[in-house]
């Protein structure tokens, strides 16, 4: 799965593995040692049981500090989206960095989890959503990984930008722990950090959208450029703005993740448990 985009298989030295059956054992024990990168959204800001240890990874878009370790089977990349101390608006997110730490770190995949505010009346507080497309209304974020001046520009295929493995894998998990979650979600990515007006949540009801967050965009994006399947667990923390009878509020947020983290936890286990290295296609 990791390696649907990327040709062959290297080793930490980088010698590379193309060719036959001993070649693939060889790259599987290779791919099991590297890690699967977790970004917390919202209310996930640290993996409660599981020890990790601190890292700072360089990268070309700045330092990014990480925490890996091993949780369930798989090597483990910890990266809070909001800063060490949770204080990084979503427009304030060092996107680029992010994925280029993770990539760097020879992740294999992706698994993010993002806080959302629910468009549709059947999606409710409390609720899982795994998105398989989203519409980005964000406006002053980096685009691309590829921003050197002078570098070729690269048009980046986004027609799957949420890995159809990984989101399979995750809605199975979830329905074995039987949590509701909602599948091929429409994400509807705001710049914030304001919440929207009803007016725009109309319009994006109009348009398809299924959940509005602030985060999902560019990061998907870039874990697309990056080659690194991705999937994002979205969590509804309440109705978006006009659709309940109350102003939404930052911490009725951060009440419903304190509420769903345990289960949110225990989907991350139980996906990345199942989550096998796969050989080069
Ligand atoms: N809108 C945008 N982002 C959010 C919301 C919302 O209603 N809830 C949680 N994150």
């Amino acid at each position: 799965m990791g390696w649907q985009h990327k040709p062959g298989c290297e080793d930490r030295e980088g010698n590379s593995f193309d060719g036959g059956e001993s070649d693939t054992i060889l790259c599987l024990r290779v791919i099991a040692t590297m890690p699967v990168g977790l970004i917390g959204g919202t209310g996930l800001s640290e993996l409660e049981g599981v020890e990790l240890e601190a890292e700072v990874v360089a990268t070309r878009f700045g330092e990014v500090a990480v925490r890996r370790g091993r949780w369930a089977g798989r090597e483990v990349v910890f990266l809070g989206r909001h800063g060490a101390d949770q204080n990084l608006a979503p427009h304030q997110i060092p996107y680029q960095a992010n994925i280029a730490a993770l990539d760097k770190l020879g992740c294999t995949h992706i698994i993010a989890t993002n806080a959302v505010g629910a468009i549709r009346q059947d999606i409710e507080p409390g609720h899982f959503a795994l998105p398989n497309q989203f519409i980005d209304f964000t406006k002053t974020r980096p685009l691309t990984l590829f921003d050197d001046t002078g570098s070729e520009t690269v048009y980046v295929d986004v027609t799957e930008p949420y890995s159809p493995q990984l989101r399979d894998l995750i809605a199975e998990q979830a329905w074995e722990l039987n949590l509701v979650i909602h599948q091929d979600i429409v994400y509807v990515c705001t710049e914030g950090p304001r919440f929207e007006t009803p007016a725009e949540i109309q319009m994006f009801a109009t348009l398809g959208g299924d959940v509005v967050g602030m985060t999902g965009v560019p990061e998907v994006v870039l874990a697309c450029e990056a080659q690194i399947p991705y999937a994002s667990i979205c969590i509804a923390t309440n109705y978006a703005a006009g659709l309940s009878a109350q102003p939404l509020t930052d911490q009725e947020v951060h009440e419903l993740m304190d509420q769903c983290r345990p289960d949110l936890l225990r989907l991350l286990e139980a996906v990345l448990s199942q989550l096998k290295p796969q050989p080069p296609t």
